[in-house]
């Protein structure tokens, strides 16, 4: 019997959400300690397509006829149209360790990490390229009118500084470096606080655009601050990076609370991390504060606190 695996990390943007709708180049970077990993096995002939959620405790049958049900039946529905083959019968099981309708792209690296074990049990390579191409289909549908920064960062799984239109930059880092990626436990519809951001934009467009101006001067420092090791300027970059979100009206009371939290506490910066309003922030420190911050932040009201790192 075959089996094949695939898998796809949770991911934190560091800099430049919401101007990167608009074409400021963002930073993003996967966190590998929360994953989606789906295993396909063979199933008996005749059975088709059968998924098991073990998350959700969830089992249920692909519809050809119905692939647009939900986004699990539009990757495989693309996946399959894209190899030009029909479903063939297989038991596809989804374990996800990623936080949902948080901000950690949970929904993305499903996605991705379907489409990639679908592809690979029809004996078909998808490059990283392509399968990017078709998670971001999947996004489009269900979030409004996405950059694309979440489906590129979790189908490459590495840190990426993304500019839309632009070719995808790899980032690589002069040392070790731990971000703690903290959830407020208040949820917030992304497509929504993006339509918001759209509107303050068409009705104040130069208050808007200068805010967009100087979060991107701000990402392009971040890149050379990350690559150079310079944690100190990164931390000092995400508050700023924090403010410029706060005047463009997508922090909340929570994200504000722990922002201060972690600031008080030592932290070399704190920023909200994603859509905003609700979801996860972000902090920087020395590796020798991650710990009492964390307590810190939990004692604060924060409901989870996982850790991004990354290594050269
Ligand atoms: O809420 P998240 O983590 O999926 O982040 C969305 C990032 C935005 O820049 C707000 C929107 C986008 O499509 O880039």
């Amino acid at each position: 019997m075959e089996i094949v695996k695939a898998s796809a990390p949770g991911k934190v943007i560091l800099f430049g959400e919401h101007a990167v709708v608009y074409g400021v180049p963002a930073i993003a970077i996967p966190v590998h300690d929360a994953r989606v990993t789906v295993v396909a096995q063979d199933a008996p002939l005749g059975s088709g397509i059968v998924l098991h959620n073990v998350t959700l405790r969830e089992t249920w049958a692909f519809d050809p006829a119905v692939v647009n049900a939900n986004p699990v039946s539009q990757i495989i529905g693309l996946v399959l149209h894209a190899a030009n083959v029909q479903p063939p019968d297989l038991s596809i099981t989804i374990d996800s360790s990623i936080p949902v309708a948080s901000g950690l792209g949970s929904g993305a690296a499903v996605s991705a990490a379907v489409g990639d074990a679908v592809a690979q049990s029809c004996g078909v390579t998808l490059d990283r390229e392509q399968l990017n191409a078709l998670v971001y289909e999947i996004e489009k549908q269900h979030h409004g009118t996405p950059s694309g920064i979440d489906n590129t960062v979790i189908v490459y799984q590495q840190p990426i500084f993304f500019r839309r239109e632009h070719p995808i930059e790899p980032i690589s880092v002069l040392r070790p470096i731990t971000f703690l990626v903290v959830d407020t436990g208040c949820s917030a519809t992304t497509k929504q606080v993006v339509a918001d951001v759209r509107r303050l934009r068409e009705t104040q467009p130069r208050f808007t655009q200068t805010l967009l101006t100087e979060i991107e001067a701000l990402v392009n420092l971040a890149h050379t601050a990350l690559s150079e090791g310079d944690h100190h300027l990164l931390g000092n970059l995400m508050t700023q990076n924090h403010r410029l979100l706060q005047s463009l009206t997508v922090s909340s009371y929570e994200l504000d609370h722990l922002v201060n939290v972690a600031l008080d506490a030592g932290a070399y910066g704190a920023k909200l991390s994603g859509g905003g309003r609700g979801g996860n922030m972000i902090v920087l420190s020395s590796e020798d504060r991650l710990d009492d911050l964390s307590t810190a932040l939990l004692e604060a009201g924060a409901v989870r606190v996982l850790r991004a790192n990354l290594s050269p």
